[in-house]
């Protein structure tokens, strides 16, 4: 048997700060298989980016028991370098670096796998260069290489970050809100390159999204979390009207309201 990509076992976190102690998350128990595509879904301030960022290792303070790609997770101290290249983020603003081109960016996806003396004088290897070349291919971005970022339209852009991120070979794909900014053919492209690049390499998921039809469309599983609880963990063709409605009005309502599109 194989390890789960993550496990999370009664996890809560409170964000205290001088006016405010904010649960963001509560009692959180969730496991996710490696290969598995799910949709983390919720209205704003359900705790989704906190957990998020939990699995990345960048929240400190939290309770509770985490593993990812089978090592335990500390609340004190991020994880190991080895460790944190195996899990790629994306995040929802992209974090390109404009004046890089396409190629240096996406070869950015990298650096956590070279010796830090090799990168900081450019001299990636062979390996380095493979990864980069699939990368740039699967995401049909192989004629821009040579093409600065700040060049390049939205919809590019969304791909060299996602190019970036598969360039890094990582084990667990996590992306916070990345189709946000999108219209809705955009988005639904971007969430297909995603997953299916993801399925393609046997890469697990958690993409976090406000859009309950395209997360259904595009995950095995959806997980709504309300106030940073998880109100349902479903499989993708289970979830109903009535999920939805409890989970952004507090109350279920009957199927006349909200559309939950099938597959
Ligand atoms: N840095 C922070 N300091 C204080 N409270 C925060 C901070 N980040 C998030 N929160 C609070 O934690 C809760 C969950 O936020 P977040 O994880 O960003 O939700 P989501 O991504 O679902 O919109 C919200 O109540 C939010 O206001
Ligand atoms: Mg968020």
């Amino acid at each position: 048997m194989s390890a789960a990509a993550f496990t999370l076992s009664r996890v809560s976190h409170r964000f205290d700060d001088a006016t405010v102690a904010a649960t963001a998350l509560c009692d959180v128990t969730l496991s996710v298989a490696p290969g598995e595509v799910v949709a983390l879904i919720g209205p704003s301030g359900a705790g989704k980016s906190t957990l998020l960022a939990l699995l990345d290792g960048r929240l400190r303070d939290w309770r509770g028991r985490a593993r990812v790609l089978g090592a335990p997770l500390s609340p004190d101290a991020p994880p190991a370098r080895a460790h944190r290249a195996d899990v790629g983020f994306v995040f929802q603003d992209f974090a390109l670096i404009d004046r890089q081109s396409v190629y240096q960016n996406v070869m950015n996806g990298r650096l956590g796998r070279t010796p830090a003396w090799r990168s900081l004088w450019g001299r990636f290897g062979e390996r380095d260069h493979m990864a980069v070349a699939a990368a740039l291919h699967d995401t049909g971005l192989a004629d821009l290489a040579a093409r600065r970022a700040d060049q390049l339209s939205g919809g590019q852009r969304q791909r060299v970050a996602i190019a970036r991120c598969l360039a890094q070979e990582p084990r667990l794909i996590l992306a916070d809100e990345p189709i946000s900014n999108l219209d809705p053919a955009h988005a639904a492209k971007l969430l297909a390159l995603i997953t299916g690049e993801a399925r393609k390499r046997g890469i697990a998921v958690m993409f976090s999204s406000h859009q309950p039809e395209l997360a259904q469309r595009f995950a095995d599983r959806v997980v709504g979390l309300g106030d940073g609880e998880i109100l349902f963990d479903r499989p993708a063709g289970r979830l109903s009207d009535d999920d939805i409605a409890r989970l952004y009005y507090g109350r279920a309502r009957g199927g006349a309201g909200l559309r939950v599109v099938g597959q």
